[in-house]
């Protein structure tokens, strides 16, 4: 994040305050459209991450696609300029009225069972759709930092059913032309990601009427100063390779899809917090109370995840070590622990850093509260439109 005088924007704005910055949003991009060398590509911009109508409106001046998981995120896509041919429906349990919305609408939709495909084939002919596949148990993702793993998932369509599908499509002269899968979110290591390009391009090759592949996401973010910084390189080569191959089998250009949220949008987003409260632990150490807690930013507490937690601006004073807890009575609502920063005062602001993705989206108000304000740094402007 650009310095900013933050204890100015907490004036102005108020807190707690999620703050967007738009340089951030381009530089991200920037980074994932080098590496992908295969020219035949579409980025769609996962909206289940961040759904601010500024930020999709952004997202859209950029040139992205949109992936969305419901009809409310489709209403919101439109909202934000997109046309039907920018925006991809992936989701699970997908009912026949909403089934209905996406063949109206003309939506580009990856079907999630053989029960669905059947309620698009019945729905209408000679029209095309995709199919979300099953990954398979033996793609093994580290625990560590990733998230949205479930060993145990139904998620997709197993290979087993390719043929049932494949008939249930011919009988209704429907064509299925997009093979998508997704394995889990913020992983770090590339080599799940190479099994599972290569699984994806080998199930891709039974649908002989293919015009895409999307590999969804799932790329690493250094939330620590621990991590790495996430090898795009590597990963985003390797499937333009996998696409240049696929290609080649099927004498015709097949269009590489990915649908990335957190890697473009956590970095580009900080939340700002007030302290409420110091309460001295012992000569070590101090737990501060801040105006914001699970409710406003729910990562930490459900996936135990790590952001950075720093002054708003130098105290001068020395380092002290703290808890900074949430505010909403329940005994486990923290936002950090154990860090280290420089001595502060109630009424001084704290910045949490790295949570413009799947920050806002999961902001509950329990119990009882007022989402958190959401404003946008875009060059000098800020504010929201
Ligand atoms: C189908 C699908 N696509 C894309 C994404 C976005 O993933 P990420 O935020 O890791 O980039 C998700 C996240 O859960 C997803 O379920």
């Amino acid at each position: 994040m650009v310095t900013q005088n933050f204890k100015e924007i907490a004036e102005q704005f108020g807190t707690p305050l999620y703050i967007y910055e738009t340089d951030r949003i381009k530089e991200n991009l920037s980074v994932i459209l080098k590496f992908l060398t295969y020219p035949k590509h579409k980025v769609y911009f996962a909206t289940m991450c961040n759904n601010q109508p500024e930020i999709l409106k952004i997202i859209k001046g950029l040139g992205l696609g949109i992936q969305v998981n419901s009809d409310h995120e489709l209403n919101l896509a439109k909202e934000a300029g997109f046309n039907s041919s920018d925006i991809s429906f992936t989701s699970t349990g997908i009912s026949k009225e909403l089934i209905k919305i996406l063949i109206e609408e003309n939506i580009e939709t990856n079907l999630d069972s053989a029960e669905e495909v059947g309620k698009f084939c019945a729905a209408i002919k000679n029209k095309t759709f995709g199919i979300r596949v099953r990954i398979p148990k033996r793609i093994k993702v580290n625990p560590d930092k990733a998230t949205n793993i479930f060993s145990d998932s139904h998620t997709g369509i197993e290979e087993k059913d390719f043929d049932k599908i494949k008939e249930i499509a011919r009988k209704s002269d429907n064509k299925i032309t997009g093979v998508h899968g997704y394995f889990a979110s913020n992983v770090h290591d590339t080599k799940p990601f190479i099994e599972f390009g290569n699984f994806l391009t080998d199930a891709a090759l039974e649908f002989t009427d293919l015009e895409y592949i999307n590999f969804g996401s799932g790329f690493g973010v250094r939330y620590s100063k621990k991590d790495k910084d996430f090898d795009f390189e590597k990963v985003l080569q390797y499937y333009s390779s996998l696409l240049r191959k696929l290609s080649k089998s099927f004498k015709r250009e097949i269009i590489l899809k990915i649908e990335p949220g957190r890697s473009i949008m956590a970095d580009a987003g900080t939340l700002l917090v007030k302290i409420t409260n110091i309460k001295n632990l012992n000569s070590r150490k101090s737990e501060i109370s801040v105006n914001a807690g699970f409710a406003e930013l729910a990562r930490p507490r459900i996936y135990n995840s790590y952001h950075e937690i720093e002054n708003s601006e130098k105290t001068g004073k020395p380092e002290r070590v703290y808890d900074i807890r949430g505010n909403t009575v329940l005994q486990n609502d923290f936002l950090g622990y154990d860090r280290t920063l420089e001595e502060v005062r109630e009424g001084d602001y704290l910045v949490i850093k790295k949570v413009g993705a799947y920050g806002i989206v999961m902001a509950s108000g329990f119990p009882g509260k007022k989402l958190p304000g959401q404003v946008l740094i875009n060059k000098d402007k800020i504010g929201m439109e």
